[in-house]
């Protein structure tokens, strides 16, 4: 996490580089700053707290400098505070960094046995100091910059500006990612091709261990055995009006509302929705040699993975296991023959999905990522890159993705059963067809926010709600009992709604509201029972399902949420929204921020 920006520029860059940081605003927002060089001395200006803050100070403080970086943080070490804010800096170097400096306790008392003091609570300063450390033992910038990345344990994208170097700006990766471009007389870094939108779309990627000697006029680029190598440039698609959010209140409220329309653009670069068929291209994977589909993934990505594992198992007889990253990274787990290990990720970088991804290609598992940013580091590692197409997401809630990723999921496990003998020409054709009027319910299903933002306004004195599901609604119950807790800071739960008596039954009572995600499929009355249960215990039923199950259920709910009838693959899917109009109205009517809840990010590169 944490967003960082670099700019060598033909006018003042202060400007600039907090237009870049709006951009990166995504990836962290606890405090943000910038330094410059003025007349060869360096300047910084920091603000704790959101980008606003800074923008206000620079207004009476501007600055003129013509070289600068800039950072915006997700606090990892030190508390997110002015004094912790980056950039860092001595009198020699300033520095911007996202990531985690793993041996940086070992470092730091290493430099203080020097002499050095310490004026924040970071990892990223000793990196300052090591700098220096090496510039005052006489190495120029480029070799002190080397010397010390060979110091440092962990995951980093680190950029620096150095006293009385106009022309000089030195980025380093090892992990989270960092893009170089190139503009007229200008040079930028930046965390993504996003926040370089706005002054050039011409872009070249580092690769894991580059290290980027940049001047106005030069691009060098060393790997990290310290060879210069070629990477190629590429033509960014990051348009620079991305980051408006159009006529609505949120960007969460915009990515919601662009769902029907993202979806039937993700699903018809796989389906022929009129033929009814998958698209020939589009049939990377040999299905037929799959023995075992491994899923990886953190968050919302996770929740999508785990509604496929249902569609691959019953269209496609596959055997399906999911991970959270984090955990399946340090496991280690055998991976037979014949598994297709597929990660399913938003930006397609978060650290743990992306070490996991590294972890199977090192045992020489076949992988394929479901990814949102074509141009991000799984993409171009694994050996499939599945895109889905959702546009860039802003809001740190991920709704368009999440749905845009279950299409793709459904597309492809489509195609795996027709390839596995499963599925006949009818039964594919029929699966299709019901995808291809995903758009109409999800529209459907968005109307139905004026209701539920009046189910929100009872909600938000709750202390602890319950969500419920069985089958594909056990997911989508727990990615709405995820989004509830991350935008209202309510706690949420989630379970299969069999599971229910074996424990978290004991906390319902009359001040619990309980949400019901129960269409009118296979498991419909099975759900119906739980129900039973919690009724029986005085909870506040919330039931959303479809017009057969309003009428097929005579519990007395607080409330009942109908959503069009559809067929079961749709479902997961359409339901998706009332999940998250139900996360963004409570959390409206309590006041907190839709778009950047407090503590979060929405692109994870640390682990
Ligand atoms: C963060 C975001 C979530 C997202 C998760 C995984 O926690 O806030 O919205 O689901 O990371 O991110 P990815 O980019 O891998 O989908």
């Amino acid at each position: 996490m944490c967003g960082i920006i670099g700019i060598l520029g033909k006018r003042p860059v202060a400007p600039l580089l907090v237009d870049g940081l709006k951009r990166l605003e995504y990836r962290g927002y606890d405090s943000a700053g910038i330094a410059t060089l003025e007349k060869g001395r360096l300047v910084r200006l920091r603000a704790g707290g959101r980008l606003a803050r800074l923008e206000e100070k620079l207004h009476n403080h501007p600055l003129y400098g013509h070289s600068g970086i800039g950072h915006t943080r997700w606090a990892t070490h030190g508390a997110p505070t002015e004094r912790n804010a980056h950039p860092h800096m001595t009198d020699k170097v300033a520095v911007v960094h996202n990531g985690i400096i793993e041996n940086f306790a070992e470092l730091r008392a290493e430099l203080a046995a020097f002499g050095y003091r310490f004026s924040s609570d970071t990892d990223t300063e000793i990196v300052a100091h090591l700098v220096t450390n090496a510039m005052e033992n006489g190495l120029a910038p480029a070799a002190a910059v080397r010397q010390t990345l060979a110091r440092l344990r962990g995951a980093f994208a680190l950029a620096f500006i150095f006293t009385g170097e106009e022309d000089l700006l030195i980025a380093a990766r090892k992990g989270p990612p960092l893009a170089i471009g190139r503009g007229e007389g200008e040079v930028y870094i930046g965390s993504d091709a996003i926040a370089l939108a706005p002054f050039t779309n011409r872009v070249t990627y580092m690769e894991d261990g580059d290290c980027a000697v940049l001047s106005r006029s030069h691009i060098i680029i060393y790997d990290e055995a310290g060879k210069e190598v070629a990477r190629a440039e590429t033509v960014s698609t990051g348009s620079s009006f991305l980051v408006s959010k159009g006529n609505h209140r949120h960007f969460m409220q915009k990515e919601m509302f662009e769902q029907p329309e993202i979806v039937s653009h993700s699903l018809a670069h796989y389906l022929d929705l009129g033929g009814k068929t998958v698209k020939k291209a589009e049939q990377v994977i040999d299905w037929r040699r799959v023995e075992r589909l491994s899923c990886t993934a953190c968050g919302t990505a996770y929740y999508a993975t785990l509604v496929a594992k249902y569609w691959f198992e019953n269209l496609a007889r596959l055997p399906v296991e999911n991970d959270f990253a984090s955990e399946f990274r340090y496991r280690e787990p055998p991976l037979p023959a014949g598994t297709l290990s597929l990660f399913v990720s938003q930006s397609g970088e978060t650290a743990d999905t992306l070490a996991s991804l590294r972890y199977c290609r090192a045992q020489g598992v076949k992988t394929a990522a479901l990814v949102n940013v074509a141009e991000s580091t799984m993409a171009r590692e694994a050996d499939i890159f599945l895109p889905t197409l959702a546009g860039v997401e802003i809001g740190v809630a991920s709704t368009k993705a999440f749905t845009a990723q279950l299409s793709v999921l459904a597309a492809l496990a489509i195609e795996a059963g027709r390839q596995r003998g499963l599925l006949d020409k009818k039964q594919e054709s029929a699966l299709i067809g019901a995808l291809a009027e995903l758009p109409r319910y999800l529209n459907e299903a968005l109307k139905l926010e004026k209701q539920i933002k009046a189910v929100c306004h009872d909600l938000m004195a709750a202390k602890h709600v319950l969500y419920l599901g069985r089958g594909t609604a056990w997911p989508l119950a727990l990615e709405g009992a995820l989004k509830l807790k991350e935008l209202s800071y309510i706690h949420a739960e989630a379970y299969a709604a069999g599971e229910l008596k074996h424990g978290p039954i004991a906390l319902v009572d009359e001040t619990m509201p309980v949400i019901v995600i129960a269409p009118h499929d296979r498991w419909f009355e099975k759900t119906v029972s739980n129900m039973q249960e919690v009724a029986a215990r005085g909870a506040r039923l919330i039931l959303i399902t479809d017009k057969k199950g309003a009428a097929a259920c005579s519990l007395k709910t607080q409330a009942t949420v109908i959503m069009p009838d559809q067929p079961e693959i749709a479902a997961p899917i359409a339901y998706a929204v009332p999940m998250q109009l139900i996360a963004y109205h409570t959390a409206l009517w309590l006041g907190t921020d839709v778009d950047q809840p407090r503590n979060l990010a929405k692109s994870v590169t640390v682990e």
